[in-house]
Parts: structure tokens; sequence; C-alpha cells
């Protein structure tokens, strides 16, 4: 079982439970802290656990490199932990004033404080309609690149406070979510290449698994989703996968109130009917 995104092991240790001694869970993530609490907590497993300090972009390789053929199963729970959301030194949240970074890959260069610095008004407006989706964006960019002339934005608070100034009553009026969520989910889709590296995933599934393995991806927001979806329909018409989850499944009410954070959440999950590669 692969889990492309182990964070503190939750899912991995459930999964590794029910395999027992035969089984292999290997791991992957790109915050090296979480994997520690990931190692610990799976210690106690009877099966064996292998932890890889990767992108799970890199799945076909790193797999290869540890003389794994084929997968059962591959698990990926996108986007960042709760931990993460709220640990200052990832700097993703605009609830609490942090030093703007958004790196989760520490060996990532450009950070989402150096995004709002240098990027001109135009790739902002760009970046934050095309991974944000959101349409005042021109507006909020223009706010951004005037306000960075007075003061650096450094800081998540200083962030959160100039987009809440660029959208005034509109932000308040339009939804339920904060002014600033879907500038915050761009620049951090765009400082840890999100899209990217989850093409990337969705691309090797098929070399990676074997035939009737399956693979589980739980997205957080549209642009994932489409992402998931559109490519387990290719692999479909070309008889690579069946999809087994006709309509995403989502959480239900019970679990919503439990856990706010996965309000959004959407399971899809395909198996491989194809022979090989
Ligand atoms: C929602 S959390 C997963 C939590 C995990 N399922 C658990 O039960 O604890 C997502 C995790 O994926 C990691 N991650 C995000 N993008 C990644 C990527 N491209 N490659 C590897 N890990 C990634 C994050 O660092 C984070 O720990």
């Amino acid at each position: 079982m692969v889990d492309a995104t182990i964070g503190q092991g939750g899912h991995s240790y459930l999964f590794g439970r029910a395999l027992g001694p035969q089984g292999v869970v290997i791991g992957f993530d790109v915050d090296e802290k979480a994997m520690e609490k990931a190692e610990e907590r799976l210690k106690t497993l009877k099966c064996r656990v292998i932890l890889v300090h990767s992108n799970f972009s890199q799945i076909a390789d790193e797999l290869n490199n540890q003389g794994i053929k084929g997968a059962d199963f591959i698990l990926a729970d996108l986007g960042v932990s709760s931990p993460q959301l709220g640990a200052s030194e990832f700097g993703l949240s605009f609830l609490e004033d942090m030093p703007l970074d958004m790196r989760i890959d520490k060996r990532i260069q450009r950070s989402a404080a150096d995004i709002i610095k240098y990027l001109d008004e135009k790739s902002l407006a760009d970046l934050i309609y095309q991974y944000g989706e959101d349409r005042a964006s021109r507006r909020i960019a223009r706010f951004i690149v005037q306000s960075r002339k007075d003061f650096p934005i450094t800081t998540t608070g200083r962030l959160a406070n100039v987009v809440c100034r660029a959208l005034g009553n509109r932000g308040k009026g339009r939804s339920r979510i904060h002014p600033a969520t879907r500038t915050f989910q761009a620049l951090r889709i765009a400082v840890n290449d999100e899209l990217e590296n989850l093409k990337a995933l969705l691309d090797s599934a098929p070399e990676v698994l074997k035939r009737g393995g399956r693979i589980a991806v739980i997205s957080f927001h549209s642009l994932e989703d489409r992402l998931v979806k559109y490519n387990f329909r290719k692999n479909k018409e070309e008889n690579v996968y069946e999809i087994i989850t006709k309509k995403p499944l989502i959480p239900t009410r019970q679990e919503i109130s439990e856990n706010r954070r996965c309000r959004s959440a959407k399971l899809r999950i395909a198996r491989k009917i194809s022979e090989g590669d």
C-alpha cells in the first residue's frame, strides 16, 4: 500500500493494522517533521513500513529504487494537514499572523512572500484567478501592488488585511468563507506546484498499480477534483481503469460537525483493469 501523503500516519496506521505481517506500507511526504511523527505512530505495526522523504510526483522512480513492483493500493489525501495549518513555520494561516511562507517542502526556493514581493500586477491577478478562482483577482492584485509600496507584505495577517480591504463589503456578502481564502489557496498551490505534482502522480499511477489495484484520491478544492475526475475518465476510456465511485464520496453532516475542515473533501476511487503498465 502506498500512502502518497503519509502526514502523521493516521491513514497508514489503519491500513497497516488491516494489512498484517505480510503487508508493506510505503509512505511519502515532503514534510520531514510530520514523517518523524508517522514513524513513531507506525512503530507498533506488524507490517513493514518504508518512509520516503520525497514528492509523490516521483512515485514511480522511488518505488523502483525500493525494488517494489506493483502496488495494490495508492492513497493520496491532498493538501496540508491541520498541524501544518496551525504551525507558524509554514506560514499558511490567515487566522493568525505568521511569516508568509507556505513552503511545505523546505527545499523549495520561492516562498509566498517572494511571490507577493516580486510578481507584477497582471501576473498576480492571473495567479489569483487561475489557482484561487477569485473573480475579484484584478482588484486584489491592484491592492497588493499599491500596498507593497508602503509596507512589505511579509506576514499572513498583513496579506489577509490587504485582501479584506480590496474586497471591502463585497468580501462579506459573497460567501461564507473568509475573504482571503481564495488568495491564500492560489498562493499555496503556486508555491508548492500542487497541480503539477498531482498530475504527475495521476499519470504515474497506472504504471505503479498491479492489475486489480486501486487508487483513491481525497481532494479539497475543485481544481484538484477536476484533475482527478478527468484523469480517471480518460483512463476508463482507454480501458485502463474501472471507476468505482461514479460520484465522489463526500463527508456526512455528522463528520462535518466533528471535523469542519473535511467539509470540502471529495473521495474518488478507480481500479486498474488492464494488464501491465
Ligand atoms: C492532508 S495531509 C495527510 C494526512 C494523513 N492522511 C494522515 O492521516 O495523517 C497531506 C500531507 O501531504 C503532504 N504533501 C502535500 N503535497 C505533497 C507532495 N506533492 N508529495 C508528498 N507529500 C505531500 C503534506 O506535507 C501533508 O503532510
